[in-house]
């Protein structure tokens, strides 16, 4: 038996797409979140640098949130604090290294990001790290630190309105340690019962099923595996969070960025399976999104609105396909997914439809009524025996070039 997901779980994993912000004092150096400690700076002089100099000054939370909702991003995961130690709340008195104590800042930006994400109809999430390179107690008296922890997510439960959920990440920092999970999770759904837990597993130890009250495993930097969820207690998401170049916090020497089709494979290959997928933007030290990264976050949410949106709903199906080819259900429908059509060329110019032709499913239960493009409606000659499908897929129309066409198929069950 596979469990009933609960009902956040449930819509959590239609929200299938959400922006990962990596935001932070180290942004202003432009060289990643993890600069502190690679970089082996002191803590003080860190901090005299860069919390003197932190304006935040481009963060537009508003535009933040536009921008998520252009790129068919359903939810945004922010780091309300990183491992350096700094929030970008207002911690009320918990400590003074945040942003509206910065100041050149002196505001707080995790009620503004709430804010713009009610505006836009935008899920708000919060990144937050266990892991701390400020606080003494950290190193010096654990028990101590874990209740500034938990005061710190009480503070992000309480004084936001509804929240979607919390996302923690540093566990893996001392494994050994007894992190008092539970204590921690039940703060949090004593005040958001409604919220999403989710405690990143890390590179180490993708896809691995945590404390019970964790709701999605995590898949960091790897295209999720399928989640075999046969006898299990209780039913968890699955989500990939992956970077938009090499660097979480921006890079601002890193030139290595996902091409456009890559990204566009991975939220296929995500949802291929039902796995959501956490894509991240790292702003620049003032807060504003890099216009190379804007320009790739447009182009995902094109695309998905020339494929028709099916994203969201899909549901993973036994139908297999040759290669990265697969077929998910939603809303009744089932849809092909198919790669690397090509451009339907002439001799005359350099395109040509080369992976044109027939594509081969098989354990397509039902009868085949219909099959057509998304994009352009046009209709597909099939030919189904028993339970294999054969479509006669032909190449994108001059003028396009889909990278992944999506075609939707009447089956009569
Ligand atoms: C890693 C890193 C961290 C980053 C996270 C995102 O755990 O420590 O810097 O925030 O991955 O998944």
């Amino acid at each position: 038996m596979i469990p009933t997901p609960e009902k956040r779980i449930a819509e959590f994993e239609k929200k299938g797409f959400g922006m990962f912000i990596h935001y932070g004092l180290y942004s202003q150096m432009g060289k990643g979140e993890w600069i502190m400690c690679n970089g082996h700076i002191p803590e003080e002089k860190y901090r005299e640098e860069l919390f003197n100099s932190f304006t935040a000054s481009g963060f537009d939370a508003r535009a933040i949130a536009r921008l998520a909702k252009r790129a068919g991003m359903k939810y945004i995961t922010l780091t309300t604090r990183h491992h350096e130690g700094f929030s970008l709340y207002d911690t009320c008195g918990l400590s003074d290294y945040d942003a509206p104590h910065a100041p050149g800042c002196r505001r707080d930006l995790i009620r503004e990001f709430v804010d713009a994400c009610g505006e836009e109809g935008i899920m708000p999430m919060f990144y937050h790290t266990t892991l701390d390179w400020h606080v003494k107690s950290f190193d010096e008296d654990f028990p101590a630190y874990l209740k500034y922890l938990r005061d710190s997510v009480e503070i992000l439960c309480t004084n936001y309105g509804k929240i979607g959920g919390l996302w923690f990440d540093g566990n893996w920092s001392k494994q050994d340690a007894d992190w008092e999970e539970d204590a921690l999770y039940a703060t949090i759904r004593r005040h958001q019962p409604d919220a999403l837990i989710i405690n990143n597993t890390g590179i180490g130890a993708q896809g691995r099923l945590g404390n019970p009250e964790i709701d999605s495993v995590t898949f960091e930097q790897a295209r999720p595996e399928p989640m075999n969820r046969e006898g299990m207690e209780k039913y968890v998401a699955t989500e990939m969070c992956g970077t938009i170049n090499d660097h979480w916090g921006v890079g601002a020497n890193d030139f290595n960025y996902k091409s456009l089709p890559e990204l566009i494979e991975t939220l296929c290959a995500c949802r291929r399976i039902g796995a959501n997928f956490l894509l991240n933007v790292g702003p620049a030290g003032d807060g504003s999104i890099l216009p190379i990264q804007k320009c790739l976050l447009e182009g995902i949410g094109d695309w998905i609105r020339a494929c028709g949106g099916c994203i969201y709903d899909a549901k993973p199906t036994e139908i297999r396909g040759d290669g990265k080819n697969f077929a998910v259900k939603a809303g009744g429908k089932t849809y092909f997914f198919i790669h690397d059509l090509g451009i339907f060329g002439q001799a005359h110019v350099t395109v040509a439809g080369n992976g044109e032709g027939i594509k081969y499913f098989e354990n397509v239960k039902g009868k085949v009524r219909s099959i057509r493009y998304v994009d352009n409606g046009e209709e597909l000659s099939f030919i189904q025996k028993w339970n294999d499908l054969f479509i006669y897929a032909p190449a994108c129309p001059y003028g396009s070039n889909y990278v992944v066409r999506v075609a939707e198929a009447e089956i009569e069950e």
